[in-house]
Protein backbone atom coordinates (compact mmCIF):
# COMPACT_ATOMS: atom_id res chain seq x y z
CA UNK A 1 0.00 0.00 0.00
CA UNK A 2 1.23 3.62 -0.78
CA UNK A 3 1.73 4.72 2.70
CA UNK A 4 2.69 8.47 1.88
CA UNK A 5 0.26 10.24 0.07
CA UNK A 6 1.56 12.48 -2.52
CA UNK A 7 -1.41 14.34 -2.91
CA UNK A 8 -5.01 14.41 -1.92
CA UNK A 9 -8.58 14.61 -3.04
CA UNK A 10 -11.29 15.99 -1.36
CA UNK A 11 -14.18 14.05 -2.44
CA UNK A 12 -16.93 17.30 -2.87
CA UNK A 13 -18.69 18.43 -6.10
CA UNK A 14 -19.57 21.81 -4.04
CA UNK A 15 -16.77 24.07 -5.14
CA UNK A 16 -17.55 26.63 -2.12
CA UNK A 17 -16.70 23.92 0.03
CA UNK A 18 -13.58 22.74 -1.83
CA UNK A 19 -12.70 26.29 -1.50
CA UNK A 20 -12.83 26.30 2.19
CA UNK A 21 -11.14 22.91 2.85
CA UNK A 22 -8.36 23.99 0.34
CA UNK A 23 -8.11 26.64 2.69
CA UNK A 24 -8.39 24.98 5.94
CA UNK A 25 -5.97 22.24 4.99
CA UNK A 26 -3.11 24.65 4.16
CA UNK A 27 -0.80 22.77 6.53
CA UNK A 28 -0.56 20.12 4.54
CA UNK A 29 2.37 20.11 2.74
CA UNK A 30 0.99 17.77 -0.25
CA UNK A 31 -1.01 19.06 -2.97
CA UNK A 32 -5.06 18.94 -2.91
CA UNK A 33 -7.14 18.46 -5.80
CA UNK A 34 -10.82 18.25 -6.27
CA UNK A 35 -13.40 16.46 -7.95
CA UNK A 36 -13.35 19.34 -10.66
CA UNK A 37 -9.75 17.79 -12.03
CA UNK A 38 -10.68 14.45 -12.42
CA UNK A 39 -13.32 13.14 -15.05
CA UNK A 40 -17.04 13.25 -13.88
CA UNK A 41 -17.53 10.03 -11.22
CA UNK A 42 -21.14 9.03 -9.93
CA UNK A 43 -21.99 10.26 -6.56
CA UNK A 44 -22.26 8.03 -3.82
CA UNK A 45 -25.42 7.65 -1.44
CA UNK A 46 -25.40 8.83 1.61
CA UNK A 47 -27.00 5.35 3.16
CA UNK A 48 -25.00 5.62 6.11
CA UNK A 49 -26.64 6.15 9.84
CA UNK A 50 -24.36 8.65 11.09
CA UNK A 51 -21.13 11.01 10.27
CA UNK A 52 -18.76 9.43 10.40
CA UNK A 53 -20.59 6.26 8.64
CA UNK A 54 -21.38 8.71 5.77
CA UNK A 55 -17.85 10.47 5.63
CA UNK A 56 -15.90 7.01 5.47
CA UNK A 57 -18.70 5.67 2.98
CA UNK A 58 -17.70 8.31 0.38
CA UNK A 59 -14.02 8.55 0.95
CA UNK A 60 -14.05 4.82 0.56
CA UNK A 61 -16.02 5.13 -2.66
CA UNK A 62 -14.06 8.12 -4.17
CA UNK A 63 -10.82 6.54 -2.99
CA UNK A 64 -11.23 3.16 -4.77
CA UNK A 65 -13.14 4.63 -8.31
CA UNK A 66 -10.07 7.21 -8.42
CA UNK A 67 -7.27 5.50 -6.70
CA UNK A 68 -6.21 8.82 -5.03
CA UNK A 69 -5.63 9.55 -1.45
CA UNK A 70 -9.07 10.49 -0.23
CA UNK A 71 -10.61 12.86 2.36
CA UNK A 72 -14.45 13.19 2.56
CA UNK A 73 -17.10 14.48 5.09
CA UNK A 74 -19.99 15.00 6.25
CA UNK A 75 -21.96 17.27 8.25
CA UNK A 76 -25.03 18.48 9.72
CA UNK A 77 -27.24 20.40 12.41
CA UNK A 78 -28.68 18.85 15.51
CA UNK A 79 -31.19 20.42 17.59
CA UNK A 80 -31.99 19.22 21.51
CA UNK A 81 -35.59 20.22 20.82
CA UNK A 82 -36.00 18.27 17.74
CA UNK A 83 -33.91 14.85 19.54
CA UNK A 84 -31.00 16.05 17.48
CA UNK A 85 -32.41 16.50 13.67
CA UNK A 86 -32.11 16.95 11.20
CA UNK A 87 -29.18 15.62 11.97
CA UNK A 88 -27.63 13.49 9.03
CA UNK A 89 -30.72 14.76 7.40
CA UNK A 90 -29.93 18.34 7.11
CA UNK A 91 -29.22 18.55 3.72
CA UNK A 92 -32.57 16.46 2.89
CA UNK A 93 -34.49 18.21 5.49
CA UNK A 94 -37.94 19.48 3.82
CA UNK A 95 -37.07 17.69 0.69
CA UNK A 96 -33.97 18.36 -1.29
CA UNK A 97 -35.59 20.91 -3.20
CA UNK A 98 -36.19 23.01 -0.81
CA UNK A 99 -34.24 26.02 -0.86
CA UNK A 100 -32.77 27.14 2.94
CA UNK A 101 -34.94 29.78 3.66
CA UNK A 102 -38.04 27.35 3.41
CA UNK A 103 -35.52 24.76 5.41
CA UNK A 104 -34.77 27.01 7.87
CA UNK A 105 -38.55 28.64 8.54
CA UNK A 106 -39.45 24.58 8.33
CA UNK A 107 -37.27 24.45 11.61
CA UNK A 108 -38.29 27.15 13.53
CA UNK A 109 -41.96 26.24 12.93
CA UNK A 110 -41.19 22.38 13.87
CA UNK A 111 -39.30 23.78 17.45
CA UNK A 112 -42.36 26.11 18.24
CA UNK A 113 -44.48 23.07 18.14
CA UNK A 114 -42.56 20.92 20.66
CA UNK A 115 -43.28 20.89 24.08
CA UNK A 116 -39.60 21.37 25.08
CA UNK A 117 -38.41 25.06 24.26
CA UNK A 118 -34.48 23.56 23.93
CA UNK A 119 -32.74 25.78 21.28
CA UNK A 120 -29.52 24.33 22.10
CA UNK A 121 -28.14 23.00 19.55
CA UNK A 122 -24.81 22.02 17.37
CA UNK A 123 -23.10 21.74 14.21
CA UNK A 124 -20.90 18.57 13.64
CA UNK A 125 -18.85 17.63 11.00
CA UNK A 126 -16.73 14.23 10.61
CA UNK A 127 -13.65 13.97 8.28
CA UNK A 128 -12.44 10.49 7.09
CA UNK A 129 -9.62 9.63 5.24
CA UNK A 130 -9.09 6.25 3.36
CA UNK A 131 -6.33 5.24 1.17
CA UNK A 132 -6.31 4.39 -2.83
CA UNK A 133 -7.88 1.09 -2.05
CA UNK A 134 -10.42 2.28 0.30
CA UNK A 135 -9.39 2.11 3.48
CA UNK A 136 -10.17 4.48 6.49
CA UNK A 137 -7.03 5.58 7.71
CA UNK A 138 -7.88 8.42 10.13
CA UNK A 139 -11.21 10.02 10.98
CA UNK A 140 -11.67 13.56 12.71
CA UNK A 141 -14.78 14.91 14.36
CA UNK A 142 -15.64 18.52 15.08
CA UNK A 143 -18.47 20.61 16.53
CA UNK A 144 -19.33 23.95 17.22
CA UNK A 145 -22.00 24.34 20.13
CA UNK A 146 -24.55 26.91 20.41
CA UNK A 147 -28.50 28.23 19.90
CA UNK A 148 -31.35 28.21 17.50
CA UNK A 149 -32.09 31.63 16.90
CA UNK A 150 -35.64 33.26 16.88
CA UNK A 151 -35.84 34.11 13.56
CA UNK A 152 -33.42 34.21 10.31
CA UNK A 153 -31.05 36.97 10.73
CA UNK A 154 -28.27 37.86 8.04
CA UNK A 155 -26.44 36.77 4.65
CA UNK A 156 -23.45 35.29 4.99
CA UNK A 157 -22.80 31.89 4.68
CA UNK A 158 -25.17 29.05 3.53
CA UNK A 159 -27.62 26.58 4.53
CA UNK A 160 -28.37 27.03 8.12
CA UNK A 161 -26.00 29.61 9.55
CA UNK A 162 -29.01 32.63 9.26
CA UNK A 163 -31.02 30.31 12.33
CA UNK A 164 -27.42 29.58 14.62
CA UNK A 165 -25.98 31.71 17.29
CA UNK A 166 -22.64 30.37 18.50
CA UNK A 167 -21.90 30.26 21.80
CA UNK A 168 -19.94 33.25 22.97
CA UNK A 169 -21.85 35.19 20.11
CA UNK A 170 -24.67 37.56 19.91
CA UNK A 171 -24.72 37.13 16.04
CA UNK A 172 -25.56 34.32 14.18
CA UNK A 173 -23.49 32.47 11.55
CA UNK A 174 -25.15 34.49 8.74
CA UNK A 175 -24.05 37.76 10.85
CA UNK A 176 -20.43 36.83 11.16
CA UNK A 177 -17.78 37.41 8.83
CA UNK A 178 -16.58 34.28 6.85
CA UNK A 179 -13.03 34.47 8.49
CA UNK A 180 -14.81 34.84 12.42
CA UNK A 181 -16.98 31.54 11.23
CA UNK A 182 -13.88 29.64 10.28
CA UNK A 183 -12.23 29.93 13.59
CA UNK A 184 -14.73 28.56 15.40
CA UNK A 185 -16.54 26.38 13.29
CA UNK A 186 -17.23 22.63 13.26
CA UNK A 187 -15.27 22.05 9.95
CA UNK A 188 -12.37 23.92 11.04
CA UNK A 189 -11.84 21.96 14.05
CA UNK A 190 -12.19 18.99 12.35
CA UNK A 191 -10.05 20.20 9.91
CA UNK A 192 -7.24 20.87 12.72
CA UNK A 193 -7.42 17.50 14.26
CA UNK A 194 -7.10 15.52 10.70
CA UNK A 195 -4.40 18.07 9.72
CA UNK A 196 -2.60 17.00 12.99
CA UNK A 197 -3.27 13.27 12.30
CA UNK A 198 -2.34 13.62 8.83
CA UNK A 199 1.37 15.14 9.37
CA UNK A 200 1.50 12.53 12.10
CA UNK A 201 0.63 9.57 10.08
CA UNK A 202 3.38 11.18 7.25
CA UNK A 203 5.88 11.49 9.69
CA UNK A 204 6.07 15.40 9.12
P1 LIG B 1 -23.06 17.91 3.61
O1 LIG B 1 -22.05 17.66 4.70
O2 LIG B 1 -22.49 18.60 2.43
O3 LIG B 1 -23.82 16.64 3.29
O4 LIG B 1 -24.11 18.96 4.16
C1 LIG B 1 -25.00 18.65 5.21
C2 LIG B 1 -26.01 19.70 5.48
O5 LIG B 1 -25.69 20.41 6.68
C3 LIG B 1 -26.25 20.73 4.41
O6 LIG B 1 -27.63 20.85 4.29
C4 LIG B 1 -25.70 22.01 4.95
O7 LIG B 1 -26.46 23.08 4.62
C5 LIG B 1 -25.75 21.80 6.44
N1 LIG B 1 -24.54 22.42 6.97
C6 LIG B 1 -23.34 21.82 7.16
N2 LIG B 1 -22.44 22.72 7.60
C7 LIG B 1 -23.10 23.90 7.66
C8 LIG B 1 -22.68 25.22 8.03
O8 LIG B 1 -21.53 25.51 8.35
N3 LIG B 1 -23.64 26.17 7.97
C9 LIG B 1 -24.91 25.92 7.59
N4 LIG B 1 -25.34 24.73 7.23
C10 LIG B 1 -24.44 23.70 7.27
Amino acid sequence: MDNKPERILIATSNTGKFREYSDLLSGIPIPIIGLANLPPLPEPDETGSSFSENAALKAARYAVLTGEWTMADDSGLEVNALNGAPGIHSARFGGYGSDYRTKNELLLDLIARQESDDRKARFVCTIAVASPDGVIVMEAQGECRGVIAESPRGINGFGYDPIFIPNGFEQTFAELRSEEKREISHRARASSEIIRKMLDFMGV
